[in-house]
């Protein structure tokens, strides 16, 4: 099976963003992979809703909005309001996390976790039957174009095994330093979702890059 390909629109070029996503639209890319960060759970801050929504507009394909932001569950209505499908929350801002799942699922969006590098795959072990996909950092949160984790290739592996020994039917997608090289690796390793900033915008022609990821 191909791989779903979500280009992160981090590394796009907001000076010019609708020349970006004329290439988004025409490419082979699945989802557009929409990072929301704040300062406070990762050291950096990006974009946010007044900005986003004019961003959502420019294309029909599935929003995958990517919350690196402490209390996820106060933006529920504002992320479910861009258009979103998935939600993806982090499981280290989230005491409740069942509770905000259920939140996510009842405001009609698919509910995904997302687990920083430090955090073990078995934590995901009483929730993985409630989402619809578990996100992999593969690097620190934060920044695009970082060196990316060789351990998150183990780490797939090991949510393949969880998946498999239980009624869960979660996507596994990867976010960070994702390219064709440690693309591979991680779809041989059971990975359905590649998430890439730096390796689709600084590529000479990021439409052929979409094309090679999808078909690794
Ligand atoms: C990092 C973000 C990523 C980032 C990936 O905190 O969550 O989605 O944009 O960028 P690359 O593919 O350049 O590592
Ligand atoms: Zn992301």
């Amino acid at each position: 099976m191909k791989p779903i390909i979500a280009p992160s629109i981090l590394s796009a070029n907001f000076g010019h963003l609708e020349q970006d996503f004329e290439m988004l639209n025409r490419s082979e890319s699945d989802w557009i992979h929409v990072d929301i960060m704040d300062g406070v759970f990762v050291p950096n801050i990006s974009f946010g809703f007044p900005v986003l929504k004019h961003v959502a507009r420019m294309t029909d394909k599935p929003l995958d909005v990517h919350l690196m932001i402490v209390q996820p569950e106060k933006f529920i209505n504002e992320v479910k309001a861009l258009g979103t499908k998935v939600m993806n929350v982090h499981y280290e801002c989230c005491p409740h996390l069942h509770r905000v799942v259920q939140q996510i699922r009842e405001a009609g969006m698919e509910p995904g976790v997302t687990i920083n590098p430090s955090t073990p795959v078995s934590m995901l072990q009483d929730i993985i039957e409630e989402l619809y996909v578990v996100q992999v950092m593969s690097v620190n949160p934060g920044f695009g174009g970082q060196k990316f984790i060789p351990h998150s290739v183990e780490k797939v592996r090991q949510l393949r095994d969880l998946i498999s020994q239980t009624n869960a039917k979660a996507l596994i997608e990867v976010d960070g330093g994702v390219n064709l090289s440690t693309g591979a690796r991680l779809v041989e390793a059971g990975a359905d979702v590649l998430v890439a900033g730096n390796a689709i915008f600084a590529a000479p022609d990021p439409e052929l890059a979409i094309h090679q990821l999808k078909n690794l």
